[in-house]
């Protein structure tokens, strides 16, 4: 019962599809392999994992070198016949009408041509891992192709990837200032991620400005730095703010994408809850549904 389980999970993953190819003793030779992933920026590394029985395998210990032929979305029928014959069969690059090799070299490790990507590599390192091999290669030459669309495999079956989802955002349109404050702080990344405090007082919230927030009066927030706990941060700044407010637990995540215009920015905010322990002149109270900002951290 529990094998088959695990059988049928196993389907449920969600790869792309690449085709190892390689030369050695039997020529050259190309396999379909799910199991292929970049795994490295610098240097560039790519992981493949690949069964035992495999010409390729034999291939790559020979020779040290492999291709990896990212496929695209028009090339199912060749991965099917890469991963449906082994080269001890079938010499699989030398069928009619089938694979395209990019140049004319017979010799060394062909790339197949209408790929997303191709990347020639050098063995860096090789493991036995579970019940397949583990080919880590270090890619020495690689060209892509942009237009090109890649191919899914899930469930056995071959898919084409879909349109674009956008994680769920709040739209909130607010004046130049306001969005200059986010944009100018976001030095152009496409999120920014912020942590704030919520303070309400009936129907009000509290606010700050200060003079790098350009005069805009919004909730006490920072941009954490990577890495550093985001509560502990926020208490810090609100301790040097001499802001005296506890933050509960189980803060909130409030997606915005925020708009002037045709400028948008998108912000992560993680929100605590907040209580006021005693006043201070740094902050003021603010009618929230005057604001579209406050009004969108609290919908
Ligand atoms: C869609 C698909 C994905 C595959 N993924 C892998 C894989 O990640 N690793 C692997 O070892 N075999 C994988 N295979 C099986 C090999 O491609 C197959 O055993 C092939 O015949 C090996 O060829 P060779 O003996 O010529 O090297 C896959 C097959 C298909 C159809």
């Amino acid at each position: 019962m529990k094998k088959k389980i695990m059988q049928s999970a196993q389907q449920l993953f969600m790869t792309g599809i690449s085709l190892i190819t390689s030369n050695g003793p039997n020529g050259q030779n190309v396999m379909a392999a799910e199991w292929t992933m970049q795994i490295s920026y610098e240097p560039m590394l790519i992981a493949v994992f690949i069964h035992e029985g495999s010409s390729t395998l034999k291939n790559i210990r020979k020779t040290k070198q492999f291709g990896v032929n990212v496929a695209s979305e028009k090339q199912s029928t060749l991965v099917s016949i890469a991963g449906g014959y082994s080269r001890k069969e079938i010499d699989k690059l030398n069928i009619h009408n089938s694979f395209q090799i990019l140049g004319l070299k017979k010799t060394g490790v062909p790339l197949i041509a209408d790929c997303l990507i191709n990347a020639k590599c050098k063995l860096f390192t090789i493991k036995k891992i579970g019940d397949h091999t583990m080919v880590v290669g270090r890619v020495v030459s690689i060209r892509y192709d942009e237009t090109k669309n890649p191919l899914a495999y899930h469930r056995n079956r071959y898919f084409r990837i879909g349109s674009i989802i956008e994680p769920i955002r709040d739209k909130v349109i607010v004046n130049k200032k306001t969005f200059n404050l986010f944009h100018r702080q976001s030095e152009n990344k496409f999120i920014i991620k912020c942590a704030g405090v919520i303070v309400r007082s009936k129907n009000k919230m509290l606010v700050t400005s200060n003079p790098g927030q350009n005069l805009v009066s919004i909730i006490p927030f920072i941009q954490p730095k990577k890495n550093q706990d985001y509560k502990r941060s926020l208490e810090n700044y609100l301790q040097s703010m001499k802001f005296s407010i506890t933050l509960k637990e189980e803060p909130r995540l409030k997606r915005l994408i925020m708009k002037n215009g045709d400028r948008v920015q998108r912000i992560n905010f993680i929100l605590f809850e907040g209580k006021i322990k005693n006043r201070s002149k740094f902050y003021f109270w603010k009618l929230v549904k005057t604001d579209p900002v406050l009004k969108s951290l609290i919908k």
